[in-house]
């Protein structure tokens, strides 16, 4: 019985498939296809759906527009009566996280493709590139910037916010009734039957906190390029215009960023040190002096980026700048980095002799210091060496850029 009942679990993230539809031969072709990588917020830590054997859950949207079209299909299913046991109900699931409005009918959904040459981006347009794909096309894309009193954003931005949960581990999805929070949206255009049209390719959600007296504080709260659309340069094309556009406010101190995730760092490392390498304070001359007053305040001041990132910044320049074959310079550079590096195990370090002090003389471990001595020492190592691994990549691709 155990191992019939075996067969009707099926992995929710292979289950899952999503698809940006452009042209009505796109439904039938798996080419178009692409998957979560996370479905653990509604289907649990396992990623596992119980009771259909060939579970397919269709999420198909237009391109531009993300009209839904939500289907669950499967071979068979378990049943209450026969197997003594319930199926799962990953329909009531996804409907949690799909706004009203979806249809379940292919031929309604192919139908809601002719209407995509009304879609226009939201709100004003505040950069355009052009990238030239693997065909040697030119294509275009626009970065706008939209806010909840757009027409129709409040719906469009319900729909475009269901791809989160399949991208982000820890979303959560907005509440965006304030008009403290602005968007940030990518799109592609592209010509169909002679006409042009727009699809969505990603976007970025700030909310703008309030600094005492009369400044603001952008905070990224959520970022995603659609996974179809990733690893092209648009990331890196979109925080640069946000950028961009919070330096020209002067209300704005600095730009952070909410619980920034590895990959954000990684892009966010590459942009502001795209910003930074040709201002003044930043020149190859005085990378070696160290990280200077000026290079906070013309960071802050210009570009709007505060002195933790900077930081990094002069690190990332500082090593482009340095000749590594040289022991000293790279004694001199791995002890600049380590010793920003060993802040946090220094403060670990008093923490831990603040705990001896309370702790009775059994409850220590006899050679416990030393353990956390060389451990410490083992950690700060290889933290070294991870910033090498992504300052180098930073360097490479601003190389490539070059
Ligand atoms: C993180 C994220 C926003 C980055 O967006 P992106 O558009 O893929 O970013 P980019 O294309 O600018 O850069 C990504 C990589 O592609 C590479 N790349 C960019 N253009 C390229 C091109 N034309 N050819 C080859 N590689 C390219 C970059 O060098 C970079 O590689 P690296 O990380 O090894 O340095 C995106 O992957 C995403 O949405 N991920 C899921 C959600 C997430 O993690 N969000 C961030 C936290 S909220």
């Amino acid at each position: 019985m155990e191992k019939k009942l075996a067969e009707y679990k099926c992995d929710t993230n292979e289950a899952t498939c999503l698809k940006l539809v452009r042209f009505p031969e796109d439904v039938e072709d798996d080419g178009t296809t692409f998957h979560p990588e996370y479905s653990h917020q509604l289907f649990g830590d396992d990623e596992v759906a119980f009771g259909y054997k060939g579970l397919q859950i269709q999420l198909f949207y237009t391109a531009g527009n993300l009209s839904t079209l939500f289907k669950v299909k499967y071979s068979s299913k378990v049943t209450d009566t026969f197997d003594c046991v319930e199926a799962d109900d990953v329909e009531g699931k996804i409907r949690e996280i799909i706004p009203a409005g979806f249809t379940s009918n292919t031929d309604d959904f192919i139908s809601l493709l002719e209407k995509e040459a009304n879609f226009k981006p939201f709100g004003t347009m505040l950069h355009s590139y052009t990238v030239h794909n693997e065909e040697a096309e030119q294509l275009t894309y626009q970065i706008h910037k939209a806010d909840i009193s757009c027409p129709g954003f409040q719906e469009y931005h319900e729909r475009l916010q269901t791809f989160l949960m399949w991208f982000i581990e820890t979303a959560s999805f907005l509440d965006i009734d304030d008009d403290r929070w602005d968007f940030f949206l990518v799109f592609e255009k592209y010509n169909k039957d002679g006409e042009t049209l727009y699809a969505t390719v990603g976007y970025m959600t700030v909310y703008n906190y309030y600094v005492y007296p009369d400044k603001t504080r952008p905070r990224v709260s959520q970022m995603l390029i659609l996974p179809p659309f990733q690893g092209e340069g648009h990331g890196a094309q979109l925080l640069e215009a946000v950028h961009r556009f919070y330096c020209s406010l002067p209300k704005v101190q600095d730009i952070t960023a909410e619980d920034p995730s590895e990959n954000y760092v990684k892009l966010r490392d590459y942009v502001l040190t795209k910003l930074c390498q040709n201002l003044p304070s930043f020149d190859a001359d005085k990378l070696h002096l160290g990280f200077s007053a000026d290079m906070i305040r013309e960071a802050q001041e210009k570009l709007k980026i505060n002195k933790k990132h900077a930081r990094r910044v002069y690190e990332i320049l500082r090593l482009r700048a340095t000749d590594m074959s040289d022991e000293e310079k790279a004694r001199a550079y791995r002890l600049e980095v380590k010793k920003r590096l060993f802040g946090p195990y220094r403060k670990n370090q008093r923490e831990l002799a603040k705990m001896r002090k309370c702790l009775r003389p059994e409850e220590l471990v006899s050679h416990m210091g030393q353990l956390d001595t060389q451990t410490q020492h083992e950690e700060l190592e290889k933290s070294y060496q991870l910033a090498l691994e992504d300052y180098r990549r930073v360097i490479e691709r601003l190389a490539s850029q070059a």
